[in-house]
């Protein structure tokens, strides 16, 4: 295929060059009834290319195949058979993933470290979890991806389940053995999903990680706009095998999306799919040398622990790491990911990717250089000058793994959608929760709808907000009360 087009860019430049005159939505017009002060901090170009998909980018009838031909360029690009573009983040592609593969009351093996965007499609779906434990850490508080084995025991235990979905990379840059996964699912028959919302930048260079389409998964989300170059919300999930049908894929995905996609966010994917053909061998390449200089030096800062392959990788932990992601441990400093990750925004305007209750990381990606990491590792150095200024402030009490782990006594959809109500945090110790509980980022839930709530947890939960720790979707974010299920 000829990837030196771009469809969506040529036909968005087409549109531009010919002068179309649209009287359909979006209502600004192409930017001429926005308000100006809008316009000052936006840009002209944002509005300019703000035009509809359809009777706009492409005619009424999509005859030129914009779209189209930009996903099959992009399927081509990543080794898969089909890709999808959507414009509502993973957050929706794993949705449609999802019920792609199991329908409401069928049971999918599922990582319990997924993200709340594939909890939310249990409970918008009606299917039903078989949790495959993660491998944890219980030194460094930290939860691997699931392993092969993991998924074989859960697939013996329920032979029903019809298909799983694994997490890989995580947030962490941390990563499952997608092809044992993938030869375990495929001895069931069945297809396995990997969320690689993470993992975007993975097919274009031989030492990253290995990417899910080609381990032999079924089904891969990517968020375009996390590691890679796309527009925030833009993602693309991939299909290859007869084992997940490509027209029931897209029908889901045409039951949750939305029917204005952004051309902006289409152009932002096509646009990345070409650079990355034309150049991201030797874009990822910088990379990665920039990030493994950068490693060196933050570790040579007093108490900085960077995680890398000895930390993260062997018996019981990860299978591989994307080196890109640099995961900083300071708990021997005596501080939280939180109070450091505020200090760098107040003094440094440096923000950090993932800031947990004893772990800050910077996102490195191909857009970096010595300039910005340079003024990474000068606020990193500044924060341990000055790190006595946040040590005496609340720590989290992590309890042990075992104690993090609550019992699913309800469906998740159930749960959520039954009778509710809110106690006090300490009536809800025993209770049902009847809402997700996700300390963000990392946006993995701590409790979902349906799991009996333990003291530990709850502890854990509030002794976390008390120290700076965010979860943004309970209903009372303070967590002084709970939304609990109501049982008979
Ligand atoms: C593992 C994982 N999956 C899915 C998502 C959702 O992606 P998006 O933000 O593109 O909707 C995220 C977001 O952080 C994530 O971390």
């Amino acid at each position: 295929m000829d990837h030196s087009e771009a469809p969506v860019l040529d036909a968005l430049a087409a549109y531009h060059r010919e002068e179309q005159l649209p009287f359909t939505p979006p209502g600004h017009k192409q930017g001429r009834g926005a308000d100006p002060r809008a316009r000052e901090v936006l840009g002209d170009a944002v509005y300019r290319s703000d035009v509809l998909a359809i009777s706009g980018l492409d005619d009424r009838t999509s005859s030129n195949e914009v779209l189209e031909r930009a996903q099959e360029l992009m399927a081509d690009a990543v080794h898969a058979e089909q890709a999808f573009f959507s414009t509502c983040g993973s957050s929706l592609s794993v949705k449609s993933a999802m019920l792609s593969v199991a329908g409401p009351g069928e049971k999918l093996l599922v990582g319990r470290d997924a993200h709340k965007s594939v909890v939310s499609g249990l409970i918008l779906s009606g299917v039903r979890p078989i949790w495959v434990e993660p491998q944890w850490d219980p030194d460094r508080h930290l939860a691997h991806p699931p392993s092969p084995a993991a998924f074989a025991a859960r697939f013996r235990e329920h032979p029903d389940a019809r298909g799983a979905l694994v997490t890989s990379p995580t947030p962490y840059g941390t990563c499952a053995d997608l092809a044992a996964i993938a030869a375990v699912c495929h001895e069931h028959g069945k297809p396995l999903i990997v969320d690689e919302a993470w993992g975007a930048h993975l097919p274009f260079h031989e030492d990253l990680p290995t990417w899910a389409m080609d381990a032999g998964a079924d089904v891969c989300v990517t968020s375009v706009h996390k590691m890679g170059a796309g527009l925030e919300q833009g993602s693309v999930f991939h299909q290859q095998g007869d084992l997940v049908d490509p027209a029931v894929l897209k029908a889901r995905e045409d039951l949750l999306g939305t029917t204005s996609p952004s051309v902006l966010i289409y152009a932002g994917l096509d646009a990345w799919r070409r650079q990355m053909v034309e150049h991201g061998h030797a874009v990822l390449q910088d990379a990665l040398d920039l990030a493994s200089d950068v490693r060196a030096q933050i570790a040579a800062i007093d108490g900085f622990d960077v995680q890398g392959r000895d930390e993260f990788t062997g018996p019981g932990r990860s299978h591989d790491l994307d080196p890109l992601p640099l995961v900083v441990d300071i708990a021997g400093l005596g501080v939280t990911g939180y109070r450091a990750a505020d200090r760098l925004r107040e003094h440094h305007r440096v923000n950090m990717h993932l800031a947990d209750h004893r772990r800050i990381s910077a996102q490195i990606t191909f857009a970096d250089d010595k300039e910005t990491t340079g003024t990474l590792l000068a606020a990193l150095r500044g924060l341990r000058a000055h790190i006595d200024d946040l040590r005496g402030s609340p720590t989290v009490q992590v309890p042990p793994p075992e104690e993090l782990r609550l019992e699913l006594v309800v469906l998740p959809r159930d749960a959520f959608f039954g009778p509710a109500e809110q106690v006090s945090a300490s009536d809800a110790v025993g209770r049902v929760c009847a809402e997700m509980l996700t300390p963000y980022p990392p946006g993995i839930p701590a409790v979902l709808p349906g799991e009996r709530i333990t003291a530990p947890v709850m502890e854990y939960l509030r002794s976390g907000v008390a120290a700076g720790m965010v979860v943004p979707d309970a209903a009372d974010s303070t967590l002084d009360s709970v939304r609990v299920f109501i049982e008979e």
